[in-house]
């Protein structure tokens, strides 16, 4: 009896149409509605109110567009038909400003204008042959489903619009991005108060990168924006900028860079990376109750058959300060419950302990072996005990786990029992988004990615300082074993400034604590353009080059040496004896 009544429940759950397993969302799976039909609703959006999800999209015949569909969840599991939420009406005229039958109507996005108390849509409009007219559709609605009513079909400010998203601040104001100029650069305009037009407040961004398919989000006072290439139908990889000020200068990192010249650092950081996982973004949306836990929604086109396209959705994780997205084949919400367990600590502790998360990987420097690689979350994360030297940022890291120290041996990455020597401690240079280069305070070697791979399982290991070379990697606590540790305020304005002023404050401790020592161990240092000597010096001595920051630049033994030096601040350090010189 009650292995009949659970085999008739499981029957329920699937004849309601749960797109996937019964709870979890499968990327690029068949895709069905409540009804079992499959869900037509491509290049869009998802939308909550009144404790709904609304997914609005392309609702497709093959190619052709039937308008803007709707359909609504409570889970984001199962998705009931509400029907078109935008519905092809009148016909063609010669002005192209109609939402006829036969019109192409892509990537619609909605917001709610808290002002007006109104739903408003925007849509790329096209007139059905070609990609020529590059216009809008403006429409709005009293109900988040519709029915939507034209307001109007233009080009925003004259300018052309091809994908275009709708992004509403947490202030009410609301802007329209799109690409423009052909889709070279990214334009983005604040829109009237009633969200139904663009207003002269607009500037271009991406100047010359050639990006479609934005999709905006905020975490705290960051916007993220997502974006494909632009490559047509066909997938390419998927690049991420981020701003404080959306009307300001977008940052797109410039350390990939595709055959046609457009850069921007890759959001997606598993196997089928290259081209976002054969799909394009549509959207961010924030999921309900979840504190910084959004998902991607993208598109794997059919460019024979729009309507048989398949959806990608992913987690997105934002916890390093970047957006990463990795790939699930199945995945339910429950991803999100420890998405931010490892914290970013506020201040280098002495004494706490701490994991290195990477900056473009998202992942953790681990040890499932005997050597370091990096990885997701789990047992093989090395959480490290940071001592504090008698230098400042200068640390001595332990591996908590087996009570070894990190050391470079010949600049090889090895874990050994304390002892006092500099091959043992590690200079945290710090950087603007909180991340550090860690350098070995003997030989300037610094914790690397091998290949600047993003992947679980990439190497970690020494080289040299590199700019070319990921080097970057921020301290970060769990949260459940250290509760009482303090979180890094990282998505805040203030946060870079902060970090820049520790910058310059780091330049200056190092220079002025470094002068110390009590001996005088050399008889002359003549300091010419690029060239320093010291000579005089007791027997062999042995003399090494710092940067103000702590970063070792030289050495050399000898009781006379000479280092050819690069204009700039330089620390000898000889024995104990610590002197500034600087270089022209
Ligand atoms: C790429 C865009 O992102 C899609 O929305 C669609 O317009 C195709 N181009 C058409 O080729």
């Amino acid at each position: 009896m009650n292995r009949l009544i659970s085999t008739t429940l499981v029957a329920f759950a699937f004849a309601v149409g749960a797109k996937a397993d019964g709870g979890s969302i499968v990327p690029g799976g068949n895709w069905n509605d409540t009804k079992g039909a499959a869900i037509n609703a491509h290049g869009g959006c998802v939308q909550y109110a009144d404790g709904f999800y609304y997914w609005f999209g392309e609702d497709r015949n093959g190619m052709k567009c039937n308008g803007v569909s709707c359909y609504r969840s409570s889970d984001l599991y199962s998705w009931t038909r509400v029907g078109l939420a935008l519905t092809p009406t009148g016909t063609m005229t010669d002005e192209n400003r109609d939402i006829a039958k036969g019109r192409t109507f892509e990537r619609p996005k909605v917001v709610y204008n808290a002002t007006t108390g109104k739903w408003v849509m925007w849509v790329h409009w096209e007139n059905g042959s070609d990609y020529g007219q590059a216009k809008v559709c403006v429409a709005q609605a009293d109900k988040i489903e519709g029915p939507y009513t034209l307001v109007d079909v233009f080009r925003p400010n004259d300018h052309d619009s091809r994908d275009q998203t709708l992004f509403l601040d947490t202030d009410g104001r609301a802007y329209h991005i799109c690409s423009t100029n052909m889709n070279t650069n990214t334009n983005i305009a604040l829109l009237s108060d009633d969200y139904l037009t663009p207003t002269a407040t607009e500037n271009l961004q991406l100047l010359g990168k050639k990006y479609e398919a934005a999709s905006i989000f905020k975490v705290g006072d960051i916007y993220y924006g997502l974006f494909s290439g632009c490559t047509g139908w066909t997938p390419n990889r998927g690049r991420y900028t981020y701003t404080y000020d959306l009307l300001g200068q977008w940052v797109s990192g410039n350390d990939f860079k595709d055959q046609d010249g457009s850069t921007g650092i890759n959001f997606c950081i598993d196997k089928g990376k290259d081209n976002t996982y054969q799909s394009q973004s549509a959207y961010v949306f924030p999921v309900q109750g979840k504190d910084k836990c959004f998902v991607y929604m993208g598109d794997r086109w059919n460019s024979g058959n729009v309507q048989s396209s398949k959806y990608i959705w992913l987690p997105v994780s934002i916890r390093s300060g970047y957006p990463a997205v990795r790939w699930y084949d199945s995945w339910n919400l429950s991803i999100f419950d420890n998405m931010y367990r490892y914290k970013r600590v506020a201040e280098v502790e002495d004494g706490g302990e701490y994991c290195l998360l990477e900056r473009n990987s998202d992942r953790v420097v681990s040890r499932p072996k005997s050597s370091l690689s990096l990885e997701d979350d789990g047992e093989s994360n090395i959480f490290f005990v940071f001592h504090k030297t008698d230098i400042p940022y200068i640390y001595k890291i332990e591996e908590k786990a087996t009570g070894k120290y990190i050391e470079s041996l010949f600049g090889s990455l090895r874990f050994q029992t304390e002892v006092d020597k500099d091959t043992q401690k590690w200079v945290l240079v710090l950087e603007e988004d909180g991340y550090y280069h860690i350098q070995n305070y003997s030989d300037g070697a610094c914790i690397s990615v091998s290949g600047n791979e993003t992947m679980a399982g990439t190497p970690v290991y020494l080289n040299e300082k590199d700019k070319n070379i990921h080097q970057s990697f921020a301290l970060y606590f769990d949260s459940e074993k250290h509760p009482e540790y303090v979180e890094a305020d990282m998505y805040s304005k203030s946060y870079r400034e902060k970090n820049r002023e520790l910058m310059a404050a780091q330049d200056e401790a190092m220079s002025i604590e470094g002068i110390s020592g009590s001996q005088d161990l050399y008889s002359d240092i003549a300091v010419a353009d690029g060239h320093v000597t010291i000579s005089g010096m007791q027997g062999s001595t042995v003399v090494t080059v710092y940067t103000v920051s702590g970063v070792y630049v030289a050495g050399a033994r000898g009781t006379s040496v000479s280092f050819d030096l690069n204009p700039g601040i330089y620390l000898l350090r000889i024995c104990d004896k610590v002197v500034k010189v600087r270089i022209s």
